[in-house]
């Protein structure tokens, strides 16, 4: 089976397992395990903050820093696609009693203008307060699309004027920074907090790691544990995680070349709509014109092919570290079958 269902979907290689194996451990609870520290303060060096803290996952990551950033009662702006507002368990109502205000952007991409105009008015104590603007990059649903710097500035600007924070979802904050050159630190710098997975294309098993300035990464400590996310000997994790973002990073390039290979393969089949400009990173969607999407994930199964759907219609194939250029090519080749 070539599984292109996500790029979490991949198994610690054999390096990555020795160096889990050889990791020193102690109590992260008691802040007692080299392994973890030495993660978070390579981490906190990598994204240019005080101080980084391991947690679970990206869901967790994101939701402490929203519970950070934000009082009962509070609103975000967010994109109407973005993980937050689709895929966390409508966690920030019930873990933070936050609500969210989405915007539909174009590609996952929202301008300054639409935040702005989201913004609710200082004096009007009927409404929710406006809080924080997060961002996603890369934009997970809308296909692993690249928030361009200057959108991220000039909504930065709108974050300043109404003295609001600002947060990033960087999931995939790697592949934006191989594919654009710009390094994850100084993305990070214009954000108050940012999250982002260790487990995605950087192939570890689990764990995320949040960043910002110390009180609030020292508070973050308090909610991770609140919400049972203490974790006792998680240097094994840990080294995963180190060893993924030492080892794993160039190699996204890989990735990309062969999520491009697929969409322009695919592009050429004429029952499908694709957006080849969305193909900017390790994601590829597309929509059968002819063919209801369940069916085609249920022929592309039975050919040897795993992908799966995100948004109603649409078909998401995702490139990552367990598939080689062959396995993109049969992939390709079992795609054009079963749309014809
Ligand atoms: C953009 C984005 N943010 C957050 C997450 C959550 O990560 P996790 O599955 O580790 O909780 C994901 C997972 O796919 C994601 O794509």
């Amino acid at each position: 089976m070539i599984d292109l269902r996500s790029d979490t979907i991949t198994k610690p290689s054999e390096d990555m397992r020795k160096a889990m194996y050889n990791a020193e451990v102690g109590d992260d609870v008691f802040k007692e395990d080299p392994t973890v520290n030495k993660l978070e303060e390579y981490a906190a060096e990598l994204l240019g903050k005080e101080s980084a803290l391991f947690v679970t996952s990206g869901v967790m990551g994101n939701q402490i820093c929203l519970n950070l950033l934000t009082e009962p009662g509070d609103e975000v702006i967010c994109e109407i696609d973005s993980h937050i507002f689709n895929y966390e368990s409508g966690s920030p109502a019930k873990l933070s009693g936050i609500q969210l205000n989405p915007i539909e952007g174009k590609f996952g991409v929202f301008t300054a203008e639409q935040a702005e105009s989201k913004i609710r008015p200082i004096d009007a104590y009927y409404m929710p307060r406006t809080k924080v603007i997060e961002v996603e990059n890369t934009h997970n649903r809308a296909g692993g699309t690249i928030w361009p710097i200057e959108k991220i500035l000039s909504l930065k600007e709108v974050v300043i004027k109404y003295d609001l924070k600002y947060h990033l979802d960087g999931a995939r904050i790697w592949n934006a920074c191989l594919a654009t050159g710009i390094s994850a630190a100084e993305y990070a710098s214009h954000f108050d907090t940012i999250s982002c997975c260790l487990s995605k294309g950087l192939g570890a098993p689990v764990g995320s790691l949040i960043a910002g300035n110390n009180g609030m990464i020292k508070e973050a400590y308090r909610i991770r544990k609140s919400w049972g996310g203490g974790m006792r000997q998680a240097g094994v994790l840990a080294a995963a995680g180190l060893f993924a973002l030492k080892n794993n990073f160039s190699r996204l390039i890989e990735d990309h070349i062969n999520a491009k290979y697929l969409a322009e393969e695919i592009a050429a089949i004429s029952s499908v709509q694709i957006n080849l400009e969305t193909v900017q990173t390790n994601i590829v969607m597309f929509k059968p014109i002819k063919m209801d999407a369940g069916e085609v994930i249920e022929q592309a199964k039975q050919n040897g092919l795993l992908i799966s759907t995100v948004k109603p219609g649409w078909i998401r194939a995702v490139t990552h570290l367990d598939v080689t250029k062959d396995d993109i090519k049969k992939a390709a080749q079992i795609l054009k079958k079963v749309l014809k």
